[in-house]
């Protein structure tokens, strides 16, 4: 409909130019907007006031110009003017209530991608398999996954690749560690974290066991066919931790998809000789470096992108380099997406212009940083366990449903432990990941366990209970949502406020994929939540007027209920019949 809208304002425009009362030229940022209250109309443009100074005219005499230019459509059925010279489209009922019958008949609710169909890689959780994963990862997974699954939804190609690191210096340490541990001790890697503890105490207290890391790294590097086996056995295991956090997560996450900093490494010397070809490269110190004006220093000195050091190690951005290459030569994505902490910003914007200037890239190719901030604990500092140690993520999701057993227990003392289980697991995973989603990707914030699984407020217990609301309607009448016959006619106040909500899943689904921002479906879903609540409170439904009015009820009720089932699953949440 927004879409819809600027075409219509676009034709006006292009009509007021010709007839001289606009100056040509003008390239307007087109803005419209649903309004906040539908008795002013739906969406509403300030064009006019955007325009009245180049154009000349009072902002209220160029609306009424605009206006008369509008060419008719049958999605509008009126066009006001309003305040200070605001144009508000009133959307034509019987058109909506057209088109959202026409969703219901469609497994695709009716949504398109604005635009084609891209090739997408999606860069997310990516966490180092030198150390178990921590809560830090938890937002690149689940932001990344969701974003993911929206692309898809719209029918993007997706291609997920988990950058893990495995490789590097730490590996050293580890495998040295590793080579002492009689192989039934090996057990010890059940938990990595302690492993890489006790690892480290070995590295920092023993002279010799470091020189004996660091000579196996470089034997490691060299490709020793030793080394080779313990780093991989080290990371078969390291990646079945992750495969446990992804699975108990329900994130669309398998082994397929990791394509670690390890697997770019015949290619980084290739990175480097292509930068040197270009006349890219600068020494500083003995190290390769790419010197890049656009980034300085306090002092005002440009930045250097260390692509080799001094000892002739590479690092992380020239495997980010190598990385890029690999999407567009490989892959040949149109777009790529890194989801990944802000605090990484930086190397972003140089790895990414680094690309572009030596064309490992073409200029069509999008790359964008899709970064987040910190998850703090409650007390909004970092968070931490209560000595002081790091978070495993595992242990923080099996809280998170032990919390949710006792709650829905509490709540429903006669369900069976099968199913109090079942409720328990969706119920504190997707407490866990809708906290997340629904924050602004870039905002720091607040892990609490009490406020996520809250049943009131913008929480997954209350989206999911919701949900439950509007599937046990249908259960009670035996009826699937794609059951209801009849037509949907749009007469209450709050039937129009719902359909004009449910109308605009698909642009709302489009800005998420847009912009990477899982953050508005949550509050889209929130707000459908509660328009279907006053809804059902001031139309009955079983107790409808008529049996058309019964019909066309069910019908919202039905597109309300895909919609908030499919708007969950997009967002990774598993949705239950029944709570
Ligand atoms: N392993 C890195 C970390 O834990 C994140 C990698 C992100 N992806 C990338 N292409 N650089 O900080």
């Amino acid at each position: 409909m927004k879409d819809t809208i600027r075409q219509l304002i676009q034709h006006a425009l292009a009509s007021l130019v010709e007839d001289g009362t606009l100056p040509a030229g003008l390239t307007p940022d087109i803005q419209v907007e649903t309004t906040k209250d539908r008795s002013h109309g739906d969406y509403a443009s300030n064009i006019a006031m955007m325009l009245a100074k180049p154009a000349g005219m009072k902002p209220r005499d160029l609306a009424a110009k605009l206006v008369a230019a509008l060419p008719a459509n049958p999605q509008v059925a009126r066009v006001d003017i309003a305040g200070p010279g605001f144009l508000n489209f009133f959307q034509d009922q019987a058109w909506l209530a057209a088109s959202l019958d026409a969703a219901l008949r469609d497994d695709h609710l009716g949504v398109r991608k604005a635009g084609p169909a891209q090739r997408v890689a999606v860069d997310l959780s990516s966490p180092n398999l030198a150390k178990e994963m921590h809560v830090g990862h938890l937002r690149s997974t689940i932001i990344g996954d969701a974003v993911a699954r929206v692309l898809e939804f719209l029918g993007d190609t997706v291609i997920r690749q988990n950058h893990v690191g495995d490789w590097g210096t730490q590996f050293g340490m580890l495998l040295a560690y590793l080579e002492e541990q009689p192989v039934d001790a090996q057990a010890e890697l059940h938990d990595l974290e302690v492993f890489y503890r006790a690892a480290k105490k070995r590295f920092d207290e023993s002279a010799e066991f470091a020189d004996r890391a660091r000579e196996l790294v470089v034997r490691l590097q060299a490709g020793d066919a030793e080394c080779l086996r313990l780093w991989t056995r080290f990371n078969e295991i390291s990646l079945s931790h992750c495969q446990k956090v992804y699975d108990q997560l329900g994130v669309k996450l398998t082994m397929a998809d990791v394509k670690g900093e390890s697997a770019y490494n015949d290619d980084l010397a290739n990175v480097v000789d292509a930068l040197k070809a270009k006349g890219l490269l600068t020494e500083d110190d003995g190290a390769l470096c790419v010197f890049l004006d656009e980034f300085r220093n306090a002092e005002g000195n440009p930045l250097p992108v260390i692509v080799q050091k001094a000892g002739g190690g590479y690092l992380y951005a020239t495997t980010d380099l190598a990385a890029m290459r690999y999407r567009h030569k490989v892959l040949h994505c149109d777009r790529v997406l890194y989801f990944v902490d802000q605090r990484q910003a930086l190397h972003f914007q140089q790895v990414f212009e680094v690309a572009r200037r030596a064309a490992f890239v073409p200029a069509s190719m999008d790359l964008e940083h899709m970064g987040f901030g910190t998850m703090n604990g409650a007390d909004g500092k970092p968070f931490k366990t209560r000595d002081g140690g790091t978070v495993k993520l595992i242990d923080l999701l099996d809280e998170a449903e032990q919390r949710a057993y006792a709650l829905v227990k509490a709540k429903n003392p006669e369900l069976g432990d099968d199913e109090l289980r079942h409720i328990a697991h969706a119920v504190g995973i997707g407490a866990v990941k809708y906290a997340d989603l629904s924050k602004h990707r870039t905002s720091d914030y607040s892990f609490n366990f009490e406020q996520m699984l809250s049943f009131e407020g913008n929480t997954a217990p209350y989206l999911l209970y919701a949900y439950t609301r509007v599937a046990s309607i249908f259960r009670k009448l035996g009826k699937g949502f794609d059951e209801v016959g009849g037509q949907i006619v749009l007469e209450a106040p709050q039937e129009q406020a719902l359909a004009a909500q449910l109308a605009q899943f698909g642009d709302l689904l489009n800005n998420v994929a847009l912009k990477g921002v899982p953050h508005i479906l949550c509050a889209y879903l929130y707000e459908l939540a509660g328009l279907f609540s006053s809804f059902y409170e001031h139309c009955p439904i079983l107790a409808a007027q008529t049996p058309e009015q019964q019909e066309s009820r069910l019908k919202l009720a039905a597109l309300t209920g895909r919609t908030l089932k499919q708007g969950l699953e997009l967002l990774g949440l598993e949705t239950l019949e029944r709570m």
